[in-house]
């Protein structure tokens, strides 16, 4: 049983995670201002907290983390695609891998680095940031062109598996509020199509 202390302290936490959340909001314009490495850092921190595949030991912390601010770099990786032009207004894009090597027979590569980084952006809203999850294709055949140009850039070595570009930067704009589809049509009861509590 919580004290009435920590009841208050968890219901402050609760109410300030919950808002955080909601706040998130991709974004695709920023202000003309640096990130510092100390503030990165900070997120980076954040990331390093999500749950990975694997006992709780240093090997399988398998992220590995980029951070870009040269402009050549940051524009070779929007590769003159008109979708991804704002990725080059960013101040700082994070490009997030994983280690290959770090568990030969783990498999869940692309989950784990992706739960580092929704810690990562709800971290940076937390502190006024804004981000955007910039997809590195997957396993797309179509896309192997535009991945092979991403890997390049980067000059990843083959063990190091591209997941996503984090963009990063101080928000330059309020996105227009997201229709959510209504939770009751999401959910199920004890097995797929129960939509009655028992
Ligand atoms: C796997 C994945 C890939 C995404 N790829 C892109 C992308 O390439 N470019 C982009 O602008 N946004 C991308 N997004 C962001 C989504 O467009 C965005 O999260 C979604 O529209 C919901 O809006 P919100 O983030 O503001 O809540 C991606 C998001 C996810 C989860």
């Amino acid at each position: 049983m919580l004290s009435a202390k920590e009841n208050k302290q968890g219901s402050t936490c609760e109410s300030i995670m919950l808002e955080c959340i909601k706040k998130r909001r991709s974004i695709r314009k920023y202000k003309n201002e640096e990130v510092s490495n100390e503030v990165i850092f900070k997120l980076l921190d954040a990331a390093r907290h999500a749950p990975f595949g694997g006992p709780c030991e240093i090997g399988p912390q398998l992220w590995e983390f980029i951070i870009i601010r040269n402009p050549t770099i940051r524009k070779a990786l929007a590769h003159e695609n008109k979708e991804r032009e704002f990725i080059t207004t960013a101040p700082v894009i994070i490009a997030c891998c994983a280690d290959t090597t770090k568990d030969p027979k783990y498999r869940d590569y692309d989950i784990t680095v992706a739960l580092a980084v929704e810690n990562l952006m709800l971290a940076a809203t937390s502190m006024g940031l804004g981000t955007c999850y910039v997809t590195c294709y997957g396993n797309h055949i179509a896309h192997e062109g535009e991945r092979k140009i991403l890997r390049e850039t980067l000059k990843l070595p083959a063990h190091i598996r591209l997941v996503s570009l984090i963009t990063l930067g101080y928000p330059d704009e309020v996105p227009t509020p997201k229709p959510l589809r209504e939770l009751e049509n999401m959910v199920h009861y004890d097995h797929w199509g129960r939509k009655k509590c028992q």
